[in-house]
């Protein structure tokens, strides 16, 4: 078999790229390891920056987001019993969709299919070859037979724990930049109404809390918690205790509880791999960086790594050009870096560290009223959270 990108991975950066070339008129090959019920129900983050948005909806793909998700203005941030509303769109001009991301993938996987276009689910032994030269191969095995794609470039669009990284060559160029946090994220999903019309990030001495939402039903909650701990220890009890007690406030706001229907824990980590590119093997999204969900920068990033990629690839095929593929790298990680910062911010504002010291405490509650106090301040987040530039 022979087609002129082969992508590793039909998550939103895969099937995203797959179909913004489409459009182009150019021709790919998805290989996707899990089965396709397995991908559109994998519940993941949920946040779409305006950009995000802009380009599901300029590729045709945003019909669903935009009568289904819920358009948001503005985030709270709670701290010391009281809330305060962050005004996204009277700071930055921009809003932000809430919509989870296995909607996003059932959108694409609808668009592919519709297209004719070749998306493979459930193939196993994805192994690269050839990648540093100009005829790179994938081999595969789907439905028992082993199979070989030829294509003019590969595309790692395989997540963190993909084939893609480890197959990029060890050069000296190479390298990995990481920071595991030591807490992680306990999510629940709840069947009730929202209890907050936006989400609330809220900062307490027991552990950050968020309140978010998937469905006028359906509603994600987060705790932080121990990595290491496990969901059984958790009743359904101990939960809404736990909730109750980082959101308490003076103003009468009150959780809404309802059915538990899921449970899991996720670790936290920042983690980039540069560069993204060898020879005709490039990465994308989270195969290539891994942010920690504060701040919900994971999904925007994939989008924009393969906005910039379909680009570079138009040019190849349009002009014969390589220049904005050779600077593909440069120019995603520039992007990269800055939601890695902003992670990194958020996730140090909201959280506490066991490790902190009374002084460290202080300065975090001092940061957090420096935002709500300052117009500046508050800018600065929103530009960063809408994703403004
Ligand atoms: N062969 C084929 N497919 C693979 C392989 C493999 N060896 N390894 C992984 N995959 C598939 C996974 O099953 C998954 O469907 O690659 C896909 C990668 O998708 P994501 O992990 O969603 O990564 P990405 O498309 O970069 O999207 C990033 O996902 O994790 C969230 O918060 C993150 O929102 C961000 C987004
Ligand atoms: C989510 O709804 O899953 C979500 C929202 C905001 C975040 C992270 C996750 O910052």
């Amino acid at each position: 078999m022979r087609t002129q990108i082969a992508i590793i991975g039909a998550g939103p950066a895969g099937l995203l790229l797959s179909h913004l070339l489409h459009l182009e008129g150019i021709e790919s090959v998805v290989l996707e390891a899990r089965s396709r019920t397995d991908i559109e129900s994998t519940i993941r983050a949920g946040v779409l920056e305006q950009g995000t948005m802009d380009i599901l909806t300029q590729a045709g793909v945003g019909e669903r987001m935009r009568s289904e998700g819920a358009l948001h203005h503005g985030i709270e941030l709670a701290f010391d019993g009281a809330r305060h509303r962050i005004d996204l769109s009277e700071l930055t001009g921009k809003a932000i969709t809430v919509y989870p991301q296995h909607e996003v993938i059932k959108d694409l996987v609808a668009a592919r299919l519709a297209a004719k276009g070749s998306v493979l689910f459930e193939v196993a032994d994805v192994e690269l070859h050839d990648t540093q030269t100009l005829r790179p191969r994938v081999s595969y095995r789907h439905g028992g037979e082993a199979y070989t794609l030829e294509a003019d470039f590969i595309i790692g669009c395989d997540g963190y724990h993909g084939v893609a990284r480890p197959a990029m060559p060890a050069q000296e160029l190479r390298k990995n930049f990481q920071r595991i946090y030591p807490f992680g994220w306990f999510g629940i999903l709840v069947e009730s109404a929202p209890s907050s019309e936006e989400l609330i990030y809220a900062q307490h001495d027991r552990g950050y809390a968020l309140v978010s939402t998937r469905t006028p039903t359906v509603q994600r909650l987060y705790f932080q918690c121990d990595p290491s701990d496990h969901v059984d220890n958790w009743s359904d009890d101990r939960i809404w205790a736990e909730l109750h007690a980082r959101l308490e406030n003076h103003d009468g706001w009150k959780l809404k509880e309802g059915h538990i229907f899921q449970k899991n824990i996720i670790g936290m980590r920042s983690f980039v791999s540069t560069p993204m590119q060898a020879g005709r093997l490039f990465l994308a999204g989270d195969a290539a960086h891994i942010v920690p969900p504060t701040g919900a920068k994971g999904l925007n990033l994939a989008v924009s790594d393969v906005q910039l990629l379909a680009r570079g690839l138009e040019q190849f095929y349009r002009q014969g050009s390589e220049e904005r593929l050779n600077g593909y790298s440069d120019a995603a990680l520039k992007r990269i870096w800055r939601a890695e910062y902003f992670s990194w911010t958020m996730t140090r504002l909201l959280h506490t560290f066991a490790d902190a010291t009374p002084f460290e405490r202080e300065m975090q509650r001092a940061e957090l009223a420096n935002i709500v106090n300052s117009r500046a301040m508050a800018t600065a987040l929103a530009e960063n959270y809408v994703g403004a530039f």
